[in-house]
């Protein structure tokens, strides 16, 4: 498969930087050809402006060279840290903008009904709080019907799985921990569909 993974974070030593390179090496591992939209250092625009109310991206624009990355690619990886409970503004930007109303969906009846192909989706969110504190509140139920329900599945992205890197600001070990969970969610990435 070729798989992108689509980095959010502004410092390359950021762990969310590690998180996205550990993936990307499980993936390889696994015979996949990698590809990184790395947002913060290409300086992609997470404004939404009136090109966008416009519709339809002109040819070379950022959007259809985003759009073009994706057509390309048989599964995505989207690392971000879990900011006030939700995507971090840059991820919420390229989300709104690139999969957009006509390319990606065309109704909202159905979130497994897409115009997009199938491909094969995974969330790698490093999020500083600990699990127990996660599920206490609820915030896991509520992230999983905003995107597995409310987003992803409009995408095409199936199967899909969130993997909250729950404790991602505590030790050594655990960070250690998360890191390899992310190889090993790159090595074990399912096919599309699957
Ligand atoms: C603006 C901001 C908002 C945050 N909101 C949350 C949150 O809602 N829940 C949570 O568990 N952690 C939250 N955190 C902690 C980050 O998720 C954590 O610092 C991040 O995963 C660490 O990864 P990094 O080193 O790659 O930035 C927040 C951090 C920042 C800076």
């Amino acid at each position: 498969m070729h798989v992108l993974t689509v980095l959010d974070h502004p410092d390359p030593n950021a762990f969310s930087a590690a998180i996205a390179r550990q993936f990307m090496a499980g993936a390889h591992e696994a015979g996949h050809s990698t590809e990184l939209a790395d947002l913060h250092a290409e300086g992609f625009d997470p404004r939404w402006t009136m090109a966008d109310v416009r519709g339809t991206p002109t040819p070379g624009s950022d959007i259809a060279l985003e759009q073009a990355r994706i057509a390309r690619a048989d599964a995505i990886c989207l690392v971000f840290p879990l900011y006030w409970w939700g995507m971090p503004a840059m991820t919420k930007g390229w989300v709104d903008r690139v999969w957009s109303w006509g390319w990606a969906y065309d109704q909202l009846d159905d979130p497994d009904r897409s115009l997009q192909r199938t491909r094969s989706g995974v969330l790698l969110v490093p999020a500083g709080a600990r699990s127990d504190e996660i599920e206490a509140r609820g915030y896991g139920a509520a992230l999983d019907t905003a995107w597995m329900a409310g987003t992803f599945g409009y995408f095409g992205l199936s199967p899909r799985r969130i993997e909250l890197l729950c404790g991602s600001t505590g030790s050594e070990a655990r960070r250690a921990a998360l890191l390899d969970r992310s190889f090993e969610v790159g090595r074990t990435l399912p096919q599309p569909g699957s």
